[in-house]
């Protein structure tokens, strides 16, 4: 059975002691908003992407990754930056009576290499150098959302596994949930709305230098997870 959400018991919370207090049953409270959930991640940024690349936090991850593999990784980055301002060019250069097909196509490759540059910053700001352990804020939500930090690390090490680009941990606002969710292109795949919290890479071209399996890759990436990202992130999204 699917465990309530804090949501879900605040709600009932207040039912049952509103209604102990008046004699009357009342509707549960309804939770505070705090702005868009899409601009969750981006309160108090600038905007969405400045259609610049940002550059590597980290030249080299030692024992995880190496000079070489992050900077061939990072200009695939710079490469899809580009393939953004690309599209969104052609997109404003086109005519209004342009062929709806090219239409179209164009709108979808700007989603899909809006997405990547987004992920792939997420990607690379969520790596450390060593080992971060989860914040305490952390871990108590790990333990309410994925029931321990050693079940999620092998629902998340599944999903890297079997994904063919991306294996994400989001938070679903609507729902008040974590999810682990696989993403085999780079707009498909994740709830609409959700929140990314732990993004990792799984193409080839982030891996394959250093690693020859990707089993090995991922365990190191766990081991590598910049925790205090993570809580950064989610302090600003959650709702509750
Ligand atoms: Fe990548």
């Amino acid at each position: 059975m699917r465990r309530l959400s804090r949501r879900e018991l605040l709600a009932a919370a207040t039912v049952v002691s509103a209604g102990a207090a008046l004699g009357i049953r009342t509707a549960g409270a309804v939770p505070r908003e705090s702005g868009l959930t899409s601009e969750g991640l981006l309160a108090g940024q600038a905007g969405f992407q400045p259609r610049t690349a940002m550059a590597l936090p980290y030249a080299e991850l030692p024992e995880f990754l190496s000079a070489g593999q992050l900077a061939a990784h990072h200009a695939e980055y710079v490469r899809l930056v580009a393939a953004l301002k690309t599209a969104e060019d052609a997109l404003a250069g086109l005519a209004d009576d342009a062929e709806p097909a090219r239409y179209a196509s164009l709108r979808r490759a700007q989603v899909s290499a809006a997405n990547a540059v987004l992920l792939h910053e997420f990607y690379f700001r969520n790596l450390a150098p060593r080992p971060v352990a989860p914040p305490r804020y952390i871990e108590s939500h790990v333990r309410e959302h994925m029931g321990s930090l050693v079940r999620w690390t092998a629902d998340f090490t599944r999903c890297a596994l079997a994904a063919e680009r991306w294996a994400v941990l989001v938070y679903d606002p609507y729902d008040d949930r974590w999810n682990d969710a696989i993403m085999n292109t780079d707009d498909d795949g994740v709830w609409l709305g959700a929140n990314p919290l732990v993004v990792c890479d799984v193409s080839e071209h982030a891996y394959a230098r250093d690693y020859s399996r990707r089993e090995e890759y991922v365990t190191k990436f766990v081991q590598h997870l910049d925790w205090e990202e993570v809580a950064r992130r989610y302090k600003r999204v959650d709702r509750m």
